[in-house]
Formats: C-alpha cells, structure tokens, sequence
C-alpha cells in the first residue's frame, strides 16, 4: 500500500535491525486518515470473504480494525491482555508470548461475541514474531468460528511470524511488507502494487 510505505519513509524511525518505530501515526499519535485508508483496503482485500466480524487485540490493532469494520459493515472485538473488571467466566484464552519482550501474557475474549456462525478476521499491526495472530486464532478454533484470514498494517517479513501463519494454510494480507532494517535504513519487499 503506497501512501502507508510513504508514511513509513517519512514517519518511521528505525531503532534497530529489528524494531521499526512508528509512534507518529500508529502506536502512539494515530492518523485517522491513514487509518481509514488503511480499512478501506483490509476491506477490499477480504470483500468477498463472508466476514461476519474483526478480532483484534489492545491496543494498536484497534484503530485500524474500526475503520475495516466500518467499510464492512461488521463489528470489531478486541482481545484483552489484561483482567478486566467486568470481563469473568465464559471466556476464551490463550498464552501469548511476546520473544520481544520476554513475557508470556494471557489474552481473553468473551464468548458472548464470537461464535461458530462468524467468519472472522484477524486484524493486527504488526507481524513479528506471530505470536500475537497465533493467539487470536486459537480462540478462533475454541469458538468454532471461521478464519478468513489475517490482514496486517506493517509486516516484518524477515521474521518468522509470516511463515508460520501462511504455513498453516492461512491468508495473509499485509500492507507493507518490510524486507530488512539494517544500516538504519527501511526496506520492502516490492511484491505488493498497491
Ligand atoms: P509477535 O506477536 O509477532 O510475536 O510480536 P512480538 O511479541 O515481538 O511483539 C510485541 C509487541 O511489539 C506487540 O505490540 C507488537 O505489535 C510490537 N512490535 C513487534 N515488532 C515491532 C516493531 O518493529 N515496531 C513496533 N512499533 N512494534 C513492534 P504490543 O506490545 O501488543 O503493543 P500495542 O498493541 O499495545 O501497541
Ligand atoms: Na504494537
Ligand atoms: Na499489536
């Protein structure tokens, strides 16, 4: 996706080989044009998938997600990482453990918005490692509900989580593709001509 590899150009700051900062519009501040740009096109990707709902998880897959459910016309659910208040029994859980950060941490949906009858789609920012993604699809399986498949705002494709997904069978949409960070400097895989 062309205007989002511009932000990246412009906006994104390489911390190191591995860690692209995008606190300017996705993490941190959010550029709400960008972000419906970006629904529009997780939208158009996945049109003709039947998509009853978005599963997305806190915080930085939410902004994005709105915007695709917005253009669908679906609801979004996030999953939750910490223990909500309100949010007991009749939930959905799985481990995700972050390589990044070192932590495992439990992710909870409820099972009073996902079901065998949906057909969902995985929403998230970035894919690095995929644990994240891994760990929405599994609550997917506890639900029974379907997959369409799994749209990406910034993948890392010289980590694993993209393999790991797609080895599985399962579509993968990423907006851009980012091939290396090394010398400070933001690579993309040029496959995408959007
Ligand atoms: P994985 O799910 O692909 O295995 O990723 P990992 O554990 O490595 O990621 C942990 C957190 O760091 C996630 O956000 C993920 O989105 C984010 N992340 C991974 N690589 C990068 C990167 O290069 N740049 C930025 N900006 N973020 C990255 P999170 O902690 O869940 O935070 P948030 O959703 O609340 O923002
Ligand atoms: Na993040
Ligand atoms: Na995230």
């Amino acid at each position: 996706m062309k205007l989002l590899k511009e932000k990246i150009m412009q906006e994104g700051k390489v911390l190191s080989e591995d860690v692209l900062k995008v606190d300017a519009f996705l993490n941190h501040q959010i550029d709400p044009v960008l972000m419906k740009a970006i629904g529009e096109e997780f939208a158009t990707r996945f049109k003709e998938a039947g998509i009853t709902k978005i599963l997305t998880i806190e915080s930085s897959g939410i902004a994005p997600s709105m915007f695709a459910g917005l253009t669908l016309g679906v609801p979004v659910v996030f999953a939750r990482k910490r223990k909500s208040l309100t949010l007991s029994g009749n939930l959905y859980t799985s481990k995700v453990h972050s390589f990044t950060k070192n932590e495992t941490n439990e992710i909870s949906v409820s099972k009073d918005f996902i079901n065998s009858d949906d057909v969902v789609l995985v929403i998230d920012d970035f894919l690095a490692n995929g644990q994240a993604a891994l760990g929405l699809l599994e609550i997917l399986e506890q639900a029974n509900a379907k997959n369409a498949g799994v749209g990406i705002v910034i993948e890392k494709g010289f980590q694993t989580g993209g393999s790991l997904i797609r080895e599985k069978g399962i579509r993968v949409e990423s907006l851009a593709n980012i091939k290396s960070l090394a010398d400070g400097k933001v690579e993309f895989f040029e496959e995408d001509p959007t």
